[in-house]
């Protein structure tokens, strides 16, 4: 068995013992979940996409790894509704508290986990990562402080076209007479609507970010999501194929100050609709 299958045989099973999370990470080099179960295993989660990597992490790095996940999901993991309220568009971030490579990959794998209309994961993450791009990103966003100074800026993309893009695979799992189906109704229920592909990359796109911003409050991190930039440039700095959109913006980081109180919000009664509008 070689390390792939390893890999995924492990993934399969879901639980592990210490020394198998270990050697799982020199596999990942690093990328993958796992969270400490109340019977003190810890359960790791990852994506089989990463699994071909072959760079060994040292010992050390392993146990400052295995170090962070249990001080990030024992310290800093919050009951969700309290993620929901103490989300805020935060708009100064500290730039000296860096968001490590392990945060960014946790975020996003978290971020995968959103749904999407015939799980069609049509939702992308551009990471910009490059310091020369983000300096090159910062005059799309017209100099705006959360998005220079947050030391993570992520792109939420779409592609508009994934509904025919090799549709099987988002039903690999499934059996093939379910798969088939599937694949068939999705075809026809995007095929010539292009509104209907702009409306599932907004919608899968906005549930993506959302997921983004509370994973990130999760981790004790803050986050704001953002239009107000020059989508045109911010396309080409990025080579936005023609077949992709942009949803929006979410700059991630460690707040500096803190937002201030809500803007106004509406009343129940106004937002809840029962049954159906007045006559
Ligand atoms: C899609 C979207 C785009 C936004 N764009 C910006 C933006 O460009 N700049 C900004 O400072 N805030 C932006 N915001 C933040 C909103 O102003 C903020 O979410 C709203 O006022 C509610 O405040 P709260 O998020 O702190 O609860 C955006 C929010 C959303 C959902």
């Amino acid at each position: 068995m070689n390390a792939q299958q390893q890999i995924i045989t492990w993934l399969t099973r879901g639980t592990f013992q210490r020394a198998e999370l270990e050697r799982l990470f020199v596999a990942f080099g690093g990328y993958g979940g796992a969270a400490l179960r109340d019977d003190g295993e810890i359960h790791i989660y990852g994506s089989i996409q990463c699994a071909c990597a072959d760079e060994m992490a040292s010992d050390h790095e392993l146990s400052q790894f295995v170090e962070f996940i249990r001080k990030q999901r024992q310290s800093t993991c919050m009951d969700v509704f309290d993620a929901i309220e103490q989300r805020r568009a935060i708009k100064k971030f500290d730039p000296n508290h860096p968001v490590s490579d392990a945060q960014v990959m946790e975020l996003f794998r978290l971020t995968l986990l959103s749904p999407t209309a015939f799980n069609m994961q049509n939702w992308r993450l551009l990471w910009l990562r490059d310091p020369a791009l983000r300096q090159e990103m910062a005059k799309a966003f017209h100099g705006k402080g959360q998005a220079v100074d947050a030391p993570l800026l992520v792109l939420i993309l779409a592609d508009l076209a994934a509904w025919k893009k090799s549709p099987e695979r988002y039903w690999m799992n499934a059996v093939e007479e379910a798969r088939t189906r599937i694949v068939r109704n999705m075809d026809q229920y995007y095929r010539n609507h292009e509104q209907r592909q702009r409306d599932e990359a907004m919608r899968s796109g906005g549930l993506a970010a959302q997921t983004l911003m509370l994973a990130a409050k999760g981790m004790g991190l803050d986050s704001c999501p953002m239009i107000g930039f020059d989508f045109d440039m911010a396309a080409q700095l990025i080579r936005l194929p023609a077949d992709h959109c942009i949803v929006m913006a979410v700059a991630v980081g460690k707040r500096l100050e803190a937002a201030p109180p809500r803007g106004g919000q509406l009343f129940l009664k106004t937002v809840v609709i029962t049954d159906r509008f007045n006559e």
